[in-house]
């Protein structure tokens, strides 16, 4: 298969895009860091093809995609949303905008935008898959994830939706939303660098592995044609709901 992932160079669509690969696949990776994706490519080998852009900028994504060779846009199979990132845990009164701003050009806006140029090569072909990478936050509140939850649960609600436009497609969305997962960058991204503060997210947690993110989409895409898993939500099992707060006296 031809699978395009966004954000490999690090966390889950780096493992993704190494499990994929070592399963025959041939995957188009993107990024930001033009030298991770080159560390990648000497390490993947020649089924791994590297493109370095800004998913949040439109005209980078269209040229980048027009790099491409035509009978490999033609052919993509599957089209894995990955790349995107929460910034800040603030209550939303104490949040910076700019980090608002951030979070929504990419998670939502960029998502969109891809998915919007790829999905007419699927309903050419009558086949192809959208493989969203939503969050638990977008279906449970939790403090400070005020905007991050939000442009998690357009993810959600906008998988379903494309569903409902494909009727009669043989063209399969799902999201796949996890709960807390360590080994990725995605904490030191929320605190700005501020590795301790990430560090002691995870601390005496035994966290969901980037590894487990890439059997559960390999396990996806192997499901026959005929299946179409909506949704699939994970949680490490040291993590569950918190329930509803009640404040006395307020
Ligand atoms: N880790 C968790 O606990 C967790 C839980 C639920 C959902 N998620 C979701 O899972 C996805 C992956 O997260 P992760 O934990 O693997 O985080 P990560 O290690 O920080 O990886 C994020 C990836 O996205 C890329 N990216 C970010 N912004 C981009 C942009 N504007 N243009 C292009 N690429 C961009 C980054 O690459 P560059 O920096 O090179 O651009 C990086 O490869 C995210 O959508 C996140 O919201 C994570």
């Amino acid at each position: 298969m031809n699978i395009l992932i966004t954000g490999v160079t690090s966390g889950f669509g780096r493992a993704i895009a190494e499990l994929l690969i070592a399963k025959g696949h041939t995957v188009i990776g993107t990024g930001r860091r033009q030298a991770k994706l080159d560390e990648l490519a000497g390490e993947f080998g020649e089924r791994f093809i590297p493109l370095c852009f800004d998913v949040g900028d439109k005209i980078a994504t269209k040229t980048a995609l027009q790099s491409l060779p035509n009978e490999l846009l033609a052919n993509l199979d599957v089209l894995i949303n990955n790349a995107g990132f929460a910034l800040g845990l603030e209550s939303a009164d104490k949040a910076d905008f700019n980090d608002w701003e951030q979070m929504i050009n990419t998670n939502v806006f960029s998502l969109a935008h891809l998915t919007h140029e790829i999905l007419p090569f699927f309903t050419t072909k009558n086949s192809g898959y959208v493989i969203n990478i939503g969050s638990t936050a977008g279906k449970h509140p939790y403090f400070g994830a005020n905007v991050y939850g939000a442009t998690k649960a357009f993810v959600r609600q906008f998988s379903l939706n494309l569903r409902a436009d494909l009727v009669g497609k043989k063209v399969r969305v799902t999201n796949l939303e996890p709960g807390l997962c360590g080994g990725t960058e995605f904490s030191n991204v929320r605190f700005h660098g501020d590795d301790d503060k990430a560090k002691a997210v995870y601390e005496n947690v035994e966290y969901i592995q980037p590894t487990d993110i890439a059997n559960m989409v390999a396990w996806l895409i192997e499901q026959p044609e005929h299946i179409n898993i909506n949704e699939l939500e994970v949680m490490p099992t040291a993590q569950t709901f918190a329930g509803l707060k009640v404040v006395k006296d307020l």
